[in-house]
């Protein structure tokens, strides 16, 4: 490659930006939906991911569940294959930059335009007595963690695609008053994670709280725990081991099989041809468990050296208070303010 090809090569590069907010343990569901695939992002594109923690606040959290909760994300993100190294890992509130833009994107932000979020309706219908500021800035700040980085792409599930359109909508309106000053990104949900739904109810997603009981598997449970939950996991009321949509119960395990071993599900199905249903569901429970073993290891030894881990957040967070700076300090003074 001659020094063009190298130039050019480097100007294409994309930036993408995600972030995930510290609001429960992380499940199964989570991991083959989405954070199995964080750590390949970082291959073929300049890679961003916080811990939104500044977003967890708008629903009530004690604080230690938010502290908890904060270490066990960034720590799991390391785990399933996140690079600290060539990716930028960090946490929200530790770039103040964030809020900081926040409150000036809040003045570009017409109250109609968030008032119409989906996400913001549904939340206030679920916690009628916490409709706080907070929650109706929501998709405010989380512009601003796009914007501050110039990405291109932002991952994300189907339900913040509206906010990604209001953080265009922001953009392009900053833009146009002033001069190109933002990257528009674009939102896209990926098409490679599975969708994995309840052990015990097959026809609910896999949630994400505590306390769900025996259908949702934990990214860190202990292996006998993951077995005494897929051996529990409900079935359909006939005998063969094949996905239909009949059969919402055998069609999950077959997609976590699939998922977890990297194969299709018609693969699967071959491999379980002859099977009866008890040990089908042992054998998903032996894979999962396997799967998740060498996450497990590398999380607790992440976890049992809390200095280090903190080294780490500081440094992820330092690369990305640069990057961070530099736009902000752009719009500091398109806007107007004194500079110093
Ligand atoms: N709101 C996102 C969610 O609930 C998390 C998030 C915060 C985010 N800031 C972001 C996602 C910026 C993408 C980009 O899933």
């Amino acid at each position: 490659m001659n020094e063009q090809n190298v130039q050019q090569n480097a100007e294409k590069r994309k930036r993408v930006f995600s972030a995930i907010k510290p609001s429960g343990n992380p499940t199964l569901g989570n991991y083959l939906g989405a954070m199995k695939y964080w750590g390949d992002m970082g291959k073929a594109a300049d890679a961003l991911f916080a811990v939104a923690d500044l977003h967890a606040i708008t629903v009530a959290i004690e604080p230690k569940d938010l502290r908890e909760n904060c270490k066990r994300l960034f720590a799991l993100l390391i785990a399933v294959g996140i690079d600290t190294e060539r990716d930028i890992l960090f946490l929200q509130s530790h770039v103040p930059a964030h809020a900081e833009l926040s409150w000036l994107l809040n003045n570009y932000t017409m109250f109609g335009e968030a008032s119409r979020m989906t996400q913001f309706k549904d939340k206030s219908k679920k916690a009628p007595d916490n409709i706080n500021v907070g929650l109706f800035d929501y998709p405010v700040l989380m512009a601003a963690d796009i914007l501050l980085y110039q990405a291109d792409i932002v991952p994300v599930g189907e339900d913040q695609l509206q906010h990604v359109e209001l953080c265009r909508t922001i953009a392009n309106r900053f833009n146009n008053r002033y001069s190109p000053t933002f990257t528009v990104p674009v939102g896209k949900v990926p098409t490679y994670g599975a969708r994995i739904y309840s052990l015990s109810d097959p026809t609910a997603k896999m949630g994400k709280s505590e306390g769900e009981g025996d259908g949702t598997v934990f990214l860190l449970d202990t292996p006998d725990v993951i077995m005494r939950k897929f051996k529990r996991a409900v079935t359909d009321c006939d005998t063969c081991v094949k996905a239909s949509e009949d059969k919402p119960g055998i069609t999950n395990l077959l997609t976590i099989y699939a998922a977890v071993n990297d194969i299709t599900v018609e693969q699967a199905e071959k491999e379980f041809e002859h099977s009866s249903y008890a040990e089908f569901k042992t054998r998903v429970g032996e894979a999962t468990v396997e799967a998740l073993r060498p996450i497990r290891e590398k999380y607790e030894k992440l976890r049992s050296d809390d200095n280090a881990l903190c080294e780490l957040m500081k440094s992820g967070a330092s690369k990305a208070a640069y990057l961070a700076r530099k736009t902000l300090e752009k719009v500091y003074k398109k806007i107007g303010f004194v500079r110093i």
